[in-house]
């Protein structure tokens, strides 16, 4: 097993659609744990194959507390069957170091797609939960598509890879959601203490980086 270096923003096999997985031979085993092992070494929470140079539809995701024994999940050649709702996600890739926005998503998800073994599984996931939103993330890397075509605010998103010295977001790429805003905009309406509440979180979050 060997840690892999992770393509960054900019490269582009970022934006490449992925190949469909045609067999699982020990070379895409491989892969896979090297891909588990270098998701861990980052302490991140998903990672596609296209992220270390792969173009292949693969991804892994460990939504598990990091304090806790590890519970990885390997998409092969995933698709999502079902979608519905609306959440504002604050979002960063290990493709981005450090950058973090705030994105559209959908709520719930299911997903059906093969294991290591070639078994094919569905994998539900409810309420914006962080599985949820991790699946539709590593799902959109295998169509070239990344989280910042999903931001809110475009300019606020600039701002953080101006930051980070990350190329700006790429208009052609940017995501038509009004149905998603609309719904977002619906629920922090009718919620406005949890909706601020959220946005003092993220405040926290970035003022904290800064020091
Ligand atoms: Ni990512």
């Amino acid at each position: 097993m060997s840690i892999l270096k992770i393509v960054e923003y900019g490269s582009p096999i970022l934006r490449e659609k992925s190949k469909e997985v045609t067999k699982i031979s020990k070379k895409i085993k491989a892969l896979i744990q090297d891909m588990l092992e270098t998701m861990y070494d980052a302490n991140g929470v998903g990672l596609a194959a296209s992220q270390v140079g792969q173009n292949l539809r693969i991804f892994v995701i460990d939504v598990s507390d990091p304090k806790g024994p590890i519970d990885p999940v390997v998409f092969i050649n995933p698709k999502i069957i079902k979608k519905s709702g609306a959440i504002s996600s604050y979002e960063g890739c290990l493709s981005f170091p450090k950058a973090y926005t705030t994105v559209r998503r959908y709520k719930n998800v299911m997903v059906k797609a093969l294991d290591i073994n070639g078994r094919p599984f569905i994998k539900e996931a409810k309420d914006g939960e962080l599985l949820a939103r991790a699946i539709q993330h590593e799902f959109d890397h295998l169509d070239g598509k990344l989280f910042i075509d999903h931001c809110r605010n475009r300019f606020d998103a600039n701002n953080v890879l101006e930051k980070y010295n990350l190329p700006p977001v790429e208009e052609e790429y940017l995501i038509d959601e009004d149905f998603l805003e609309q719904e977002i905009l619906e629920w922090e309406k009718a919620n406005p203490e949890a909706a601020n509440k959220e946005k003092e979180e993220i405040e926290k979050l970035e003022n904290s980086k800064e020091e």
